[in-house]
């Protein structure tokens, strides 16, 4: 059975000593112990986040990694460095692929360091408005999984192993259309749900085989306390990758309770 996973990128907001605060805040008012919980701090502030979250059963995840694992590259950080600050990493958030230019090919270098360093990783997909509009969003999603994921999981996207829960994935997939990011303008569950069995499918078609369907499949854009449930609502999509409600305790605390119900039913119905 797939876990239900809430994850909050922070992007660049809040200093060490708010974020740490706030991390404590979240914690408490999301005390839901079957939903897997990760923020994601900026860089500064992993190290009193992950203090402030010591005990709570909420993961701290890093929101980038470098591609090589040490070397010239002033102001990155690599796999290494990020050994005991945290646990998760995302990985080709599109803010990214778009500000810093990252290549599906360095993406692909990111995903091994981070699991020569024994991190999860949050990929992230998702095509641009002109791509859904001219009918391409699938092709785009395909491409960026391949890229990405090509001769990285060894065949096995699941294992056991102190970095991996109960159900034994390293992996999630974060479907994140562009043009949902921050506009407030949400994907429909429907849509999402559609793209989530296409990530599957494609996962399967780059080698994991049936691990594909262990696989979590996440939905970002313009998640809420008030839209969540027609997330998880679809059987296909396991959790959501939460950008600017993430920064809102009452937010949060909105959507873990929900994803909380949607985990308790999931398990009383072993799939
Ligand atoms: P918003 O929830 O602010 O739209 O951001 C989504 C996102 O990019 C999460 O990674």
């Amino acid at each position: 059975m797939r876990p239900v996973i809430i994850a909050a990128n922070w992007k660049m907001h809040t200093v060490p000593a708010e974020a740490a605060e706030l991390a404590s805040t979240i914690a408490r008012r999301t005390a839901e112990a079957e939903v897997i919980r990760v923020i994601c701090p900026p860089f500064v502030a992993l190290a009193g986040v992950r203090d402030a979250l010591a005990g709570t059963g909420v993961a701290v995840g890093a929101q980038n990694v470098h591609h090589e694992r040490s070397g010239a590259y002033t102001g990155e950080v690599s796999a290494p460095m990020l050994e005991g600050l945290a646990t998760w990493v995302i990985v080709g958030h599109s803010e990214r692929r778009r500000d810093a230019g990252e290549t599906d090919e360095q993406i692909n270098g990111k995903i091994r360091r981070a699991r020569e360093a024994g991190l999860r990783v949050i990929l992230c997909v998702g095509e641009q408005l002109a791509e859904r509009e001219a009918g391409r969003a699938e092709t785009v999603v395909r491409g960026q999984l391949a890229g990405a994921l090509t001769g990285v999981a060894g065949d096995r996207a699941i294992e056991g192993g102190a970095e991996t829960d109960a159900n034994g994935a390293w992996l999630a997939i974060a479907y994140e259309p562009v043009w949902a990011i921050g506009t407030g303008r949400n994907a429909s569950g429907a849509d999402a749900a559609a793209m989530a069995v296409v990530v599957r499918d494609a996962l399967a078609g780059i080698g994991l085989g049936g691990d594909a369907d262990a696989i979590p499949v996440l939905y970002g854009g313009s998640v809420t306390a008030a839209n969540i449930g027609e997330f998880l609502a679809e059987p296909a999509i396991d959790g959501a990758l939460v950008g600017g409600a993430s920064l809102k305790p009452d937010e949060m605390a909105g959507i873990v309770a929900r994803a909380g119900l949607t985990a308790r039913a999931r398990a009383a119905v072993p799939s």
